[in-house]
C-alpha cells in the first residue's frame, strides 16, 4: 500500500481485538517507525514501553478497563520527557504526537488496528499514573497515551466524516468568508 493510501485508510478501532498475539517483529517494526518521527531540536523526548507479557497485559487491563483495550494482545505506551529543548520552549507534546501518528500509520500497514488513547488515560480517573505506578515508569518520564495493537476481531465501525478539503485547506488566501470552526 502505497504511504497516500495508507494515510487515507488509518482510522481509529474500537471495537474487540483478536486474542492472537502480534509476533516481536511486527512490534518492533512499529516501535521503530515512532522513534524515526522528528522531534523538536532533535531532542528525542519520547520513549516508548510494548507490552505483550500476558501476566502484565492483565494487570494493566485491571486499570484500563475498556473492552476493546482490553482484548488487545499487545499495548504500546507513550512516556514523554516534558523538558525544555531550549529556554522557555518544550516541544515533547510534539515529540510524541509525531510518533505516535507514524505508529499507527505502521500499524495499519502491517494488517493491525489501533485508536490513539489519551483523553481516556489522563481523565479525572488518572489511568495514566495508574499505569504509570504499575510499570514503575520514573519521573520525569509521564505516560500519556497507549496504543493497543492487534487484529480487529469485528469489522471496523464507519470513520467519522471530516470536514470537505475546501473547508480546512487553501492556495495562497485564506477565504475571505472566514475559517469554519
Ligand atoms: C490527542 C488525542 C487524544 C485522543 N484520545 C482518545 C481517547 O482517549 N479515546 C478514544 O477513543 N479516542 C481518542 N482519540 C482518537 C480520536 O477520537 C480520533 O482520532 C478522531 O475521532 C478521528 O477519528 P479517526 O482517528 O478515525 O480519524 C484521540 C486522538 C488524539 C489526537
Amino acid at each position: 500500500m502505497d504511504i497516500l493510501t495508507l494515510v487515507q485508510n488509518r482510522h481509529s478501532y474500537r471495537g474487540l481485538y483478536k486474542a492472537d498475539p502480534v509476533p516481536r517483529e511486527d512490534l518492533t517494526a512499529i516501535l521503530t517507525a515512532g522513534l524515526a518521527a522528528p522531534s523538536g531540536c532533535n531532542q528525542q523526548t519520547t520513549r516508548l514501553l510494548a507490552i505483550d507479557e500476558p501476566q502484565l497485559l492483565a494487570k494493566l487491563r485491571e486499570v484500563l478497563k475498556k473492552p476493546s483495550l482490553c482484548s488487545a494482545p499487545a499495548l504500546i505506551c507513550v512516556l514523554t520527557n516534558p523538558r525544555e529543548a531550549y529556554p522557555g520552549h518544550c516541544f515533547a507534546r510534539q515529540d510524541y504526537a509525531a510518533a505516535i501518528e507514524n505508529m499507527l500509520l505502521a500499524i495499519v500497514a502491517l494488517g493491525y488496528q489501533s485508536c490513539w488513547y489519551e483523553g481516556y488515560l489522563t481523565n479525572e480517573d488518572q489511568i495514566s499514573r495508574q499505569m504509570a505506578q504499575l510499570l514503575k515508569v520514573p519521573p520525569p518520564y509521564e505516560l500519556v497515551c497507549v496504543l493497543p495493537v492487534g487484529e480487529a476481531a469485528a469489522s471496523p465501525a464507519a470513520p467519522p466524516a471530516k470536514l470537505p478539503f475546501d473547508q480546512r485547506a487553501w492556495f495562497n488566501r485564506l477565504p475571505s468568508q472566514g475559517l469554519v470552526k
